[in-house]
C-alpha cells in the first residue's frame, strides 16, 4: 500500500443514513441507466428526476454528458478513461445516496466489468442496473448530436457502437426496449419497479 495510505482512517458524524432515510422517507438507490449514445438515457433520467420529484422524492441525475465537463473533464474515450470516469461516478452516487438521494447516472458504460465494479462501490442493494436497448442503427437514425455520422465517416475515433464496443447487460434489474418503447412509458417503468420494491414510498425506511 502507498506509504500515505496506511494512516488513513474513515470518519463518521453522529447522523447514519437510517437517520436520513427516515428523514426523507426513501430508500436511496442508485438507477444506474446504460445504453447506447442515443438510446435515451438523458431524456429518460430527467423525466424520471421530474416524476420522482413531484412525488415528493429528493432525487438528482448524473448526465456523463455534464460530468465530462467537470468532474471527468481529463478523461478520454479510450478503455481506461472511461473505466475512471465511470469509478468517480459511481462514488459520486455512493456519496449522495449516503447523504439520503435517489441517484440517477447516465452514463453509456459500456464495459460489463466497468458496471460490476460500479455495482461494488454503490453497494448492495442500492444498484438498480437499468439497459435501455436499441440497437446501433436505430440509435445512428436518430443521432441528434451527428455524432454517428462522424464516426462512421472517421471523425470521431473509439465511438461506441461504431468502432468501440458496447457490451450489453446479462441480468440487468431492467431491461427496456427504447426502440419501441416511449420515453414516457419507459419512465413508467422504472417508477413502477422501484414502487414494486419499496424503494420509494413512505413504508420503504421498514427494509433497513
Ligand atoms: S462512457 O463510455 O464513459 O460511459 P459517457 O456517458 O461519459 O461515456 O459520455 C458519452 C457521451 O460523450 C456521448 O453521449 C457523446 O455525446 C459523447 N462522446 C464523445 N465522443 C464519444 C465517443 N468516442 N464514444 C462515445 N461517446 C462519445
Amino acid at each position: 500500500m502507498e506509504q500515505s495510505r496506511v494512516f488513513l482512517q474513515r470518519v463518521h458524524g453522529e447522523v447514519t443514513a437510517d437517520d436520513r432515510m427516515r428523514i426523507f422517507r426513501q430508500y436511496p438507490v442508485t438507477i444506474w441507466l446504460t445504453g447506447l449514445s442515443a438510446a435515451g438515457k438523458s431524456t429518460i433520467a430527467y423525466q424520471l428526476e421530474q416524476q420522482l420529484l413531484s412525488l415528493g422524492h429528493a432525487c438528482y441525475v448524473l448526465d456523463g454528458d455534464n460530468i465530462r465537463h467537470g468532474l471527468a473533464r481529463d478523461l478520454t474515450f479510450n478503455e481506461k478513461d472511461r473505466r475512471e470516469n465511470i469509478r468517480r461516478v459511481a462514488h459520486v452516487a455512493q456519496l449522495m445516496n449516503d447523504a439520503g438521494l435517489i441517484v440517477i447516472t447516465a452514463l453509456i458504460s459500456p464495459m460489463r466489468e466497468d458496471r460490476a465494479m460500479a455495482r461494488d462501490i454503490v453497494g448492495p442493494g442500492k444498484f438498480i442496473e437499468t439497459y435501455l436497448s436499441a440497437s446501433v442503427d436505430t440509435c445512428a437514425r436518430r443521432d441528434p448530436k451527428g455524432l454517428y455520422a462522424k464516426a462512421r465517416a472517421g471523425e470521431i475515433t473509439s465511438f461506441t457502437g461504431v468502432s468501440a464496443p458496447y457490451e450489453a447487460p446479462d441480468d440487468p434489474e431492467l431491461k427496456i426496449d427504447t426502440a419501441t418503447q416511449t420515453p414516457a412509458e419507459s419512465v413508467a417503468k422504472i417508477l413502477a419497479y422501484v414502487r414494486d420494491n419499496g424503494l420509494v414510498n413512505p413504508g420503504c425506511v421498514e427494509r433497513v
